[in-house]
């Protein structure tokens, strides 16, 4: 009898997409909230076929280099993958999967509950009637700002940036983005403005971020950018926490160069506990969770499942980050 090839994976997933993968292979789950510890995915990827690995897993070149032979696929349950050395694992013709697409409308949607909450000072109002105070209404009482009219800047015009640009549209906003490729057709059927960085980080109220991060756009937003926005301007993040330099982000929050910013993903993931920006009134942080609907959790599960089994199965992954590992 032919024996099951044999999957790693580092957390525990949708149970639908596990049953899936469980009926071709043998499974083993980490059965943790933590990612498991560098030995053990060294020893796990010394061992199995395939991995499904999350974000929170550094599956650097030392870990790839040291892998089996007979370890055919690297399996992200995430569209962003910058915690894997994909260099490493095309030079070892690893194929490495990602979960495009299917959390594309949950993370846009989670911008905009972050936009919203900074804008109108949402977390300041429940925190203070949680604390037992309700202000007297007051023409003064926490005022934010105005969303509907203003405008806004959009860092990286994919799938997700575009996604924020529609919902834009109900809000009437001046819309303009940046990226390094021009969308002609989107621009007017979006109504959105193509930009130069400083221009659109200059003139917008409101400006997010959907980039990836890789050696180009690490620190993009830095201190210069951060001084070229406007006093009343807030910073939106919900791609990678390494774009904006968070040292410059703490010093234009505190000092008040700009207005506020809502982030969900900061350089350091988990933040320090005692980190000096958590102090700071006008930054509203959330723990990296723009993506975490359950139905889009069981999507992104899903994608990894189908290529993880394609990977083992020696097939060309459904969606695959190094497509040149297929190329002889
Ligand atoms: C991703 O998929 O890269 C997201 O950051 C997960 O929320």
């Amino acid at each position: 009898m032919l024996l099951k090839p044999s999957v790693f994976v580092t957390r525990q997933i949708d149970p639908v997409a596990l049953d899936k993968l469980a009926k071709i292979a043998n499974v083993e789950v980490w059965n943790s909230d933590s990612p498991p510890p560098r030995e053990i995915l060294m020893e796990k990827l010394r061992t199995v076929n395939g991995i499904i690995t999350l974000l929170t897993d550094s599956i650097d070149e030392e870990i790839i280099s040291s892998a089996s032979h007979d370890l055919r696929v690297i399996s992200q349950m995430a569209v962003g993958y910058d915690n894997i050395n994909i260099q490493m694992a095309t030079r070892r013709k690893i194929p490495v999967g990602n979960t495009p697409g299917v959390l594309t409308e949950t993370t846009a949607d989670f911008t905009w509950a972050l936009l919203m909450a900074i804008a109108r000072r949402v977390p300041e109002g429940d925190r203070e009637v949680h604390q037992g105070i309700w202000r007297p209404w007051g023409p003064n009482v926490l005022t934010g700002q105005d969303v509907f009219g203003s405008s806004l800047g959009i860092v990286g015009f994919g799938r997700i940036g575009q996604a924020v640009a529609r919902r834009a549209i109900g809000f009437k906003m001046k819309v303009r983005y940046f990226d390094v490729q021009r969308y002609p057709e989107l621009e007017t059927e979006l109504n959105v403005q193509y930009a130069s960085l400083s221009t659109l980080l200059s003139q917008s109220d409101f400006i997010t971020l959907h980039i990836n991060l890789n050696p180009s756009s690490h620190h993009l937003i830095g201190r210069e950018e951060l001084g070229i926005m406007k006093p009343t301007a807030y910073l939106i993040n919900t791609a990678r926490g390494g774009i904006v330099d968070s040292e410059a982000l703490y010093d234009a929050l505190k000092f008040r160069q700009i207005a506020g910013a809502a982030i969900d993903v900061f350089e350091t993931e988990p933040i320090p506990a005692h980190h000096p920006i958590l102090e700071l009134d006008n930054l509203i942080i959330t723990p990296h969770i723009a993506s975490a609907s359950k139905q889009t959790r069981a999507r992104m599960a899903m994608i990894a499942v189908n290529n993880v089994i394609a990977g083992i199965n020696g097939e060309q992954l459904p969606h695959c980050v190094n497509p040149e590992v297929y190329q002889s």
